[in-house]
């Protein structure tokens, strides 16, 4: 059973961890809608535990996410958790996790289909895989992880470039994406999406889907807004999902580079925060939720699950404040993606078309 102090004061989520009473209600928590009219609950709980965090970690940290009020739950194949968390789902959604049973319907799960399966016949079986492994009989969002077929072995060293990574290859994709399309047919995902897209992709995407992508899962966090992509997105009708929204402090050594700049220790964020009296995390929350995207933060600690969702669920920023943030973008990308790089790419700006054309 739960260890309280530990958990109160910041130790990762215990098995069984209680949920503490007078934790905010999803209530609370607002919602966006998709072009299709779906509402997505405006937080996720992010589950990529780099190569600190295990696999039933993560799903403690999911089973106790839920039972404070997350709706939310961003899972993808790679990250090697998905049978563990579905065993906290399961627990959830049956009342035996602790807490009252949470309905299928008030939770959103989304997974996503890795780079190394992008071949018309393995989509479908690696979307079943993700849906068995997370004990469901639908998923509501199923996203393409990144627009480059490649496989890289987990863990592997950031220069290495492997034989089998391709650039975008627009008909190629179209195929992929069809795949998904299938999927939405056949009544086993409610939407689908694209993740790590760029506008001249997208434009294309958006030319030729026959569903349309609901959602492009981005990096976003105040030291990296995206303003063009972002307002890209908005026009078109997709929702922006906002990853790393912290600045992904708990990435791994293979994505810290020297230039990297640090969100929660900016003194526009830090300001607010103290002035406010809290964490400079919550700025951040805050800051997307005003702005219109929807940040995943990953946690395992219960403390900061709850603070997050307490962030993003009452005193949003001043429109001075808002402003001020807005001046604070460093075009700082921490997740580059090195390791899907072809073996004729120059560097991993070649991955994000930062010329407006397609990379070849
Ligand atoms: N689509 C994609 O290609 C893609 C790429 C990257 C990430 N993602 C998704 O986005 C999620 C979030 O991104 P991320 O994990 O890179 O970064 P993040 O959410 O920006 O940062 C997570 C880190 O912040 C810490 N943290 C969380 N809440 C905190 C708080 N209130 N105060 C202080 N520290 C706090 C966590 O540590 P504790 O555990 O100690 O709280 C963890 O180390 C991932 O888990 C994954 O689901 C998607």
């Amino acid at each position: 059973m739960m260890n309280d102090s530990k958990a109160a004061f910041g130790g990762p989520v215990a098995p069984g961890a209680a949920v503490a009473p007078g934790a905010a209600a999803s209530s609370a928590v607002p919602a966006i809608r998709t072009a299709s009219g779906a509402a997505i609950p405006g937080i996720g709980l992010g589950t990529f535990g780099s190569d600190a965090v295990n696999a039933d970690q993560v799903a403690e940290a999911v089973r106790y996410a839920i039972g404070i009020g997350y709706r939310h739950i961003d899972c993808a194949s790679v990250y090697g958790n998905e049978a563990e968390i579905g065993a906290s789902l399961a627990a959830a959604m049956s009342g035996k996790a602790g807490y009252p049973a949470v309905e299928r319907s008030k939770l959103w799960i989304t997974s996503k289909l890795w780079n190394d399966k992008h071949a018309v016949a393995d989509v479908a079986p690696s979307f079943e895989k993700s849906l068995r492994d997370l004990r469901l009989d639908y998923l509501d969002l199923y996203l393409v992880h990144w627009p480059f077929p490649n496989f890289h072995p987990p863990k592997c060293d950031v220069s290495s470039r492997s034989p089998d990574a391709r650039p975008y290859i627009h008909e190629e994709f179209m195929a992929t994406w069809r795949e998904l399309e299938k999927l939405v047919d056949r009544g086993l995902v409610r939407h689908i999406g694209v993740s790590n897209m760029t506008i001249p992709k997208l434009k294309l995407v958006l030319r030729d889907a026959r569903i349309k992508p609901d959602v492009n899962e981005m990096e976003l966090h105040p030291h990296f807004q995206q303003q063009a992509l972002f307002d890209f997105v908005v026009s078109k009708g997709l929702v922006p999902i906002g990853y790393s929204p912290l600045g992904s402090p708990g990435r791994p050594e293979r994505d810290r580079t020297s230039g990297d700049t640090v969100d929660m220790e900016d003194p526009v964020i830090l300001d607010i925060a103290a002035k406010r009296g809290v964490h400079p995390a919550a700025v951040c929350l805050k800051w997307a939720i005003a702005r219109g995207q929807i940040p995943i933060p990953f946690s395992v600690n219960p403390r900061n699950i709850a603070a997050n969702l307490d962030a993003i669920s009452k005193d949003p920023l001043t429109s001075a404040e808002l402003a001020a943030i807005s001046k604070i973008d460093r075009d700082c990308r921490l997740i580059k993606g090195q390791v899907f790089l072809w073996e004729s790419a120059k560097g991993w700006e070649d991955l994000w078309d930062l010329d407006g054309s397609i990379t070849k």
